[in-house]
């Protein structure tokens, strides 16, 4: 039960002091019943704003970076500006439209992910990557190695970011992002309690 009947009130109120604020600097800050992120732009602009991205909910204050007049999100790096809009998204032609992307090389590599909950907050996830090499090349077995060892180097770069990051019931998504709401909605059923 809250301690006051009163919400906090709009106004003008001390955060951080300038001269600590270096330019390119992010701060994870809690204000106002919030967790907020501050942060210099490279012309010395302030700004604070949410600390997790709107895309898939990235911690901007583990991991993120300032680059130019941006704010880039560690997970996809995407990135916003001072006014919070987004202002670049490395892997798509438009903003906040849906589409799908597939996954081919010159190897023909299936990657297939599945995970076991400990409990609430903690899995065990494996992955699994085999390739088709009829005839035993070893031009393709390096590929399908070195595709192994990239899909570990991904996992284990991201485990700081899933460490840090939120869920973020609304996503913002792009065109690059595939049906990630298709796959939520499917996922629903195997929940007794409403997500
Ligand atoms: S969660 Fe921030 S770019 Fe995807």
């Amino acid at each position: 039960m809250a301690r006051f009947p009163f919400p906090i009130p709009v106004g003008w109120f001390h955060v951080a002091f300038d001269a600590d604020i270096e330019p390119a600097s992010i701060h994870p800050m809690n204000l106002f019943g919030r967790e907020l992120a501050l942060w210099r732009a490279e012309d010395g602009e302030l700004c604070l704003q949410d600390r997790y991205c709107p895309h898939l909910g990235g911690n901007f204050a583990v991991g993120g970076q300032v680059v130019g007049q941006t704010l880039e999100c560690p997970f996809h790096k995407w990135r916003f500006a001072t006014d919070g809009q987004v202002a670049e998204i490395p892997y798509a032609k438009k903003l906040n439209r849906s589409a799908c992307v597939r996954y081919r090389t010159l190897v023909d590599v299936c990657l297939l992910t599945s995970s076991a909950p400990i409990d609430e907050e903690t899995v065990v996830q494996h992955f699994h990557v085999s390739y088709r090499n009829p005839e035993d090349d070893a031009r393709i077995h390096r590929i399908g190695q070195a595709f192994d060892a990239e899909v570990n180097r991904q996992f284990r770069e991201d485990i700081a970011i899933w460490e840090s990051k939120i869920y973020q019931p609304d996503p913002q998504l792009c065109d690059g992002d595939g049906p990630v709401g298709k796959y939520r909605n499917w996922a629903k059923q195997f929940y007794f309690e409403a997500v």
